[in-house]
């Protein structure tokens, strides 16, 4: 199967867009074996700290302290193929900010978690729209270093992490992107989040026409997030009114069957992950659900046209 570029967008915060992106990730790689390549697009740095703790590696500046001792360890053992690395240099920066003389590399940019699993960090608190930088370079610059390291055949997912505001990330995020991803939770203003999400995939779309030729962008649906389930009365009544609405019905966005389910431990734990764990019995299936279904609407959408 080819390489799938998705962005795991919504405009509003605290949908879940992280938490699904990074356990979604993890379940296809470690438990589906699938070479899984996140984004962290973020200012925030969300999905960074928390993959970095679940890694062991410290919270943001320290990270490089742990690349750069690994490093030194593998000299020590007669490998004398790498550099040192520096606190600031693996992470989306380069990415967004790279320039002829000091481009991004995958060096510089992807740190490889294990195996099967790499992300990109995120760059806490740097705002590179805002950095007297040429938008183009910006808004292209996940795109272009796809391309031109070959990312596509090196990986068969990458997820994008994006942040819930519309900015350069946004665009540089669908740029790259082959399809787009919705988490929501049932809430009372879920549906104008997605409206507005709607109306600013179409313009990104409009706005970089041969970005999205000869293929649109595709809408892989909804999927609630944090859900409890049964035992929540405004929750069943909220997800019956998204899905009657009139936005969802016409402009014939796939909801998901699958709800990602709640778990305290999401909530309390920076470090969790749901197959990591042995403590919960409901995630774990859920969760597996979820990424069957996922892998269904995958296949249904790039088979079926
Ligand atoms: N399935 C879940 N169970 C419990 N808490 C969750 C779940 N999904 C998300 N959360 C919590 O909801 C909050 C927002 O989630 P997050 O993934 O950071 O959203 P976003 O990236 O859209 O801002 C976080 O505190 C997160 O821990
Ligand atoms: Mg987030």
């Amino acid at each position: 199967m080819a390489c799938k570029v998705i962005s795991f967008i919504n405009m509003k915060g605290g949908v879940g867009k992280t938490t699904l992106t990074k356990e979604l990730g993890y379940h296809l790689s470690h438990v589906l074996d699938n070479k899984v390549l996140l984004i962290d697009v973020d200012p925030q740095m969300n999905l960074t700290q928390s993959l970095f703790q679940a890694f062991g590696y410290a919270p943001s500046q320290d990270i490089a302290q742990r690349v750069q001792m690994e490093e030194l360890s593998d000299q020590e053992e007669g490998s004398r193929t790498k550099r040192s690395i520096t606190v600031s240099s693996v992470s989306i920066a380069s990415i967004f900010s790279g320039t002829i003389t000091s481009p991004a590399t995958p060096e510089n940019s992807i740190l490889k978690l294990d195996d099967n699993l790499s992300i990109v960090p995120g760059q806490l608190g740097i705002d590179f729209s805002l950095r007297n930088l040429n938008s183009t370079t910006l808004e292209n610059g996940i795109y272009e270093f796809i391309k031109k390291h070959h990312l596509r055949e090196q990986f068969d997912f990458i997820f994008i992490d994006c942040p819930p505001t519309y900015s350069s990330y946004t665009t540089a995020a669908l740029k790259a992107s082959d399809a787009y991803l919705i988490p929501a939770k049932p809430e009372a203003y879920s549906i104008l989040g997605i409206d507005m999400l709607l109306k600013v995939v179409d313009s990104v779309q409009i706005e970089n026409g041969p970005y999205f030729e000869p293929e649109r962008l595709k809408n892989i649906g909804i999927i609630l997030t944090d859900m409890r389930g049964n035992s929540s009365v405004g929750e069943k009544s909220l997800t019956e009114d998204l899905r009657k609405s009139k936005l969802i019905v016409n402009s014939n966005v796939y909801f998901f069957n699958t709800q990602f389910a709640h778990n305290e431990y999401i909530k309390t734990q920076i470090d969790y992950l749901i197959d990591r764990s042995n403590a919960d019995k409901t995630s774990k299936p859920n969760l597996a659900n979820l990424a069957q279904e996922f892998l269904g609407r995958i296949d249904d959408l790039w088979n079926n046209n």
